[in-house]
């Protein structure tokens, strides 16, 4: 099989490992690729709308903010206005023959209202918050709420689906909440080394994942698709490479996939000996593959790989040919994740990639 990156991806590799220099291409060739790297990004990182929320605490987050907006616009135009105003009705004329105007000291009337109306107005912003904020905050999980944990790890997202038995990673699927069926997801946030930052703008808002503390968030999305969120908290060199994905079903469609996850991985007996290479690597102290002997837990679940959209959490889309870059050397691609350049032969190489690429 040969092995292709696409031409966008390579270039996007090559100033990963080298840093962006303007050396050699020169500028023009510099401005295509980053060009280039950008309409690739368009495809793998589509830019989430935050100001089209799509589910309930979005929408409580968003009506503040344009409260926000609006009060911070007309104290904007009120004071830039007497600013104006006063600079052209006050101006220095040629008729005035002293060198400083008439100066005034002092006026309660002015001094009181300049008090009272900020005063009034941060009282407003802080109670709009507040209310926001207890709403998200103090809602009750309804008994059939979908309840998922979320493990943030240096640099993906560990998903698991404690009710349902199902461990995924980078792509969290949940039911799409309507009128005629609520559905709510609730959402434990863990991190199991550093401070990551759980961030869905069209759904939530951003919620820590703190070592040794359990956070919470959850999610009632209104609308079917693909709902794109960053790891919002600085969290070591690929912080930037650390996108999730919330997947939202249609009910059945839900049902579907878990149904699908919750089998054992497939277990072609024509890819025995594929399987065995991969069985017989270290691979499996970090791995789990549902159903064999790989139970690491140190990496992602790759039980039902191939049914996510993206590898490396969101940095190339999911293709054999993408595994097999990315198996045969990860740091060339993502350079600091924690897994090593395993030095594999191209016969191994050749029957790891069979063998996950059959996870589907
Ligand atoms: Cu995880 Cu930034």
């Amino acid at each position: 099989m040969a092995f292709q990156l696409p031409a966008n991806k390579k270039m996007q590799v090559r100033i990963i490992k080298n840093g962006i220099t303007m050396d050699s291409p020169g500028k023009l060739t510099c401005l295509l690729i980053a060009t280039a790297i950008f309409v690739s990004a368009q495809s793998v990182y589509p830019i989430a709308n935050m100001f089209k929320p799509e589910a309930t605490p979005a929408d409580s987050i968003f009506n503040v903010s344009m409260l926000m907006l609006a009060i911070c616009a007309a104290i904007f135009l009120v004071v830039g206005g007497l600013l104006a105003f006063t600079i052209v009705r006050f101006r220095r004329r040629k008729t005035d023959n002293s060198n400083e105007p008439v100066q005034v000291y002092g006026s309660n009337r002015i001094e009181i209202a300049w008090t009272v109306i900020p005063v009034l107005i941060v009282i407003v912003l802080s109670m709009a918050t507040a209310r926001a904020v207890v709403e998200v905050q103090n809602k009750r999980m309804p008994p059939d709420a979908l309840k998922v944990t979320v493990v943030g790890h240096q640099w993906w997202w560990e998903i698991r689906y404690p009710e349902l038995g199902i461990v995924t990673a980078n792509e969290l699927h949940v039911p799409q909440s309507s009128v005629a069926k609520l559905a709510h997801t609730f959402l434990k946030l863990q991190s199991a080394d550093v401070a990551h930052s759980f961030w869905v703008p069209q759904l939530s808002g951003k919620i820590d994942l703190i070592p040794g503390i359990t956070n919470s968030m959850w999610l009632d999305p209104r609308r079917t698709g693909i709902y794109l969120g960053n790891c919002a908290e600085y969290c070591g060199t690929q912080h930037a490479n650390m996108l999730i994905r919330v997947i939202v079903d249609t009910p059945e469609d839900f049902e579907k996939w878990a149904a699908a996850q919750k089998v054992n991985a497939s277990a072609d007996p024509q890819l025995e000996a594929a399987r065995s290479a991969f069985m017989a690597l270290n691979c499996i102290n970090c791995h789990t593959v549902s159903g064999t002997a790989a139970k690491g837990t140190f990496g992602p679940d790759l039980s039902h790989l191939m049914s996510r959209t993206t590898l490396a959490a969101g940095v190339l889309p999911n293709t054999a040919e993408n595994v097999r870059a990315w198996v045969k050397d990860p740091q060339a691609i993502k350079r600091g994740n924690l897994m090593p350049n395993m030095q594999l032969n191209p016969r191994e190489l050749d029957e790891i990639v069979t063998y996950l690429a059959s996870l589907k």
